[in-house]
């Protein structure tokens, strides 16, 4: 959670802040503020509870400041307000301090501070930080540097900080552990973030800082990498293959309907140069080395959160049914605390957008402990997942700004469907000519992803008018679709606050059956023919209920369904496996239009941020 951005070098500092907080928005947005060195050396703090729309109203352009650093918070320890709103200071004024993370003994350390006559003015733990910082420094006596070493030595949590410094009005001081900064280098400036988002329209070059480093920059091209322990480290300069356009709304009204676009785009990207499907081939550099062990795994576990978890669902469909290995799915927080059984001979495969999110890294830093093999599918080039995995494949979904997952997952389905049909091929669990009927269906699924928005908009559009003001909603589907019907009620309560429940629709019967009733729209995903008479039946039990029918169906699925559904979004038909990419499409276009027609903020709804790293 939270975004952190800041600037050393001889621009302007306030707008390049500003500027990056507004690209950081989706990690957070409770408050946002800025801390800038002015000409004269002072510490000017402007903050704001809310948006960073507030904090640019109440900040004057041009400061005369080439030094700043700028947070965009999500709360964790104390209410949204302008009063825990970041940058924090330093009991003597001398110190500002943004950080994204969590403190968590800051309650220990606050006690012992406050026997030193520490006063704090906000709730938060990052205030504990940096008066620890100071007080390190004036204890021992020693360089702001070490005081950070020494400080961070008594701190237990996760951190990303940037700190000013009064006394150095041209250097900053970073830190890392757990929480993603990246830096950037310019000519005789330096750009620190959360993530490369603020930085590419200035400089490719960047430095990912690991856990454990603190770096110090200067406005005279100095870059100083040393561990908590005091080991200098030589920085490992990479170059950003971030489009800048990817980052702007491009004519939409929001980033998700942007984001949801795309998605004939970028899952063509996901496929391409790892799929030929005029050759017969699937070829994915990050699997070959682990190929042998892919044919031979025990068993398959994949550990993610919200939308990568039911991409890890449908994961399971597709492992299980394609290659004959044995797959779970666990939700990372579950996983991580329950003491699971794993072997040597176990895979354990993380599916983050991000790539930074908590639990899910936690979860992966445990199977490797126990000595499994960790497999990474994230989207974001660098980040802490795909750093710390022993090998991997990106989505290659470009950045997405939405805070609800669209084209991340479609992309994260492509992959994991190359995964399980090549590593089928390679078993011999599949035969050579379904092989290639999967790859060509697979190659055709961008053009019928693009049919589905082209063609489905006016529907849909009539359904979210017909349903905006009902208070449930209940998604079900079968197989390869049960995780669609997750997936859809997950984008619809997140963006629009109206209650969905996902089903398999089986399961309805043992419960939520109970709930239907001529206010209950059922969003019905049937486009997979397994099972198709029995979610025909589904379907019947809920129109005897007198629910409202929204059926996604294709040509050979709609036959019985149309007589009764109360609405019919007709899609293209695929191979059942790949079912999932064209059906979720709909509903995705279906949540974002309720969503906009309740007035709701779609691209940053309330109480969410897009990555979850406490
Ligand atoms: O970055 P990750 O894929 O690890 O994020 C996992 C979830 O936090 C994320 O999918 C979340 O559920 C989204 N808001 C869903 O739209």
């Amino acid at each position: 959670m939270c975004g952190i951005v800041a600037y050393v070098g001889h621009k302007n500092a306030v707008p390049i802040l500003i500027k990056g907080l507004e690209r950081l928005e989706y990690r957070g947005y409770d408050s946002a503020g800025i801390a800038v060195l002015n000409a004269t050396n002072d510490i000017s703090i402007f903050k704001k509870k809310g948006k960073v729309k507030k904090l640019r109203e109440k900040t004057p352009e041009n400061t005369n400041s080439h030094i700043g650093i700028g947070h965009t918070r999500w709360a964790t320890h104390g209410e949204p307000s302008d009063r825990n709103a970041h940058p924090h200071m330093a009991q003597n004024g001398q110190l500002a301090i943004i950080h994204n993370g969590i403190i968590e003994n800051y309650d220990v350390l606050k006690e012992a501070l406050r026997k030193e006559g520490h006063e704090f003015v906000s709730d938060t733990d990052t205030e504990v930080l940096i008066h620890l910082i100071e007080e390190v420094q004036k204890r021992e006596k020693v360089s702001l540097e070490k005081a950070v070493q020494q400080a961070l030595k008594e701190v237990i949590g996760a951190y990303a900080i940037v700190i000013l410094d009064k006394n150095n009005p041209n250097q900053l001081i970073a830190a890392r552990k757990s929480s993603p900064l990246v830096i950037g280098i310019g000519d005789n400036e330096f750009y620190l973030a959360s993530d490369a988002t603020p930085i590419v329209e200035y400089t490719k070059e960047v430095v990912y800082l690991d856990d454990g480093e603190i770096a110090t920059v200067n406005n005279e091209g100095d870059f100083f990498i040393k561990t908590i322990e005091d080991e200098s480290k030589t920085p490992f300069v990479q170059e950003l293959e971030i489009e800048l356009d990817r980052l702007e709304k491009g004519g939409f009204e929001h980033f998700m309907l942007k984001e949801i676009f795309e998605q004939p785009k970028t899952i063509a990207d996901a496929l391409r140069g790892r799929l030929d499907a005029g050759k017969g081939v699937i070829f994915m550099g990050g699997l070959q080395e682990y190929e042998q062990k892919f044919i031979n795994a025990r068993r398959l576990l994949f550990v993610a959160c919200g939308t990568s978890w039911h991409s890890g669902l449908i994961g399971e469909y597709l492992f299980e049914e394609l290659a004959r290995i044995p797959v779970e799915v666990d939700y990372a927080s579950e996983f991580r605390y329950r003491n699971p059984i794993i072997h040597e001979d176990d895979i354990v495969i993380a599916i983050s957008q991000s790539g930074e999110t908590a639990d899910t890294l936690a979860a992966l830093e445990l199977a490797k402990e126990k000595g499994a093999t960790i497999f990474g599918i994230c989207n974001v080039v660098g980040s802490s997942i795909a750093r710390l995995t022993d090998s991997g494949a990106y989505t290659h979904a470009g950045p997405e700004i939405g805070v609800a997952s669209t084209k991340a997952f479609t992309s994260q389905l492509a992959v994991i469907t190359l995964m399980a049909l090549h590593t089928a091929h390679l078993k011999g669990t599949i035969t050579e000519s379904q092989f290639r009927q999967y790859i060509n269906a697979l190659d055709n699924i961008p053009g019928k992803v693009e049919k589905v928005l082209s063609e489905n908009q006016d529907i849909i559009l009539d359904i979210a008018k017909e349903y905006k003001d009902a208070h449930n909603f209940l998604y079900l589907g079968r197989g390869h679709n049960f995780p669609v019907a997750l997936e859809g009620a997950l984008k619809l309560k997140e963006i629009s606050y109206i209650h969905a429940e996902g089903y398999p629709a089986a399961e309805m019967k043992h419960g939520p059956i109970a709930l239907i009733d001529e206010n209950m729209p059922c969003v019905v995903v049937a486009t997979n023919l397994n099972a198709h008479e029995k979610i025909v039946s589904n379907i019947q039990e809920v129109k005897a209920r007198k629910g409202k029918i929204i059926a996604i169906v294709n040509k050979h699925t709609k036959a019985k369904i149309e007589d009764i559904a109360d609405h019919l979004i007709i899609v293209p038909s695929t191979e059942d496996i790949l079912a999932p990419l064209i059906a979720i499409v709909p509903l995705q276009l279906l949540s974002y239009h309720i969503a906009v027609m309740r007035g709701c903020d779609v691209d940053q709804p309330r109480n969410l941020a897009k990555s979850v790293t406490v």
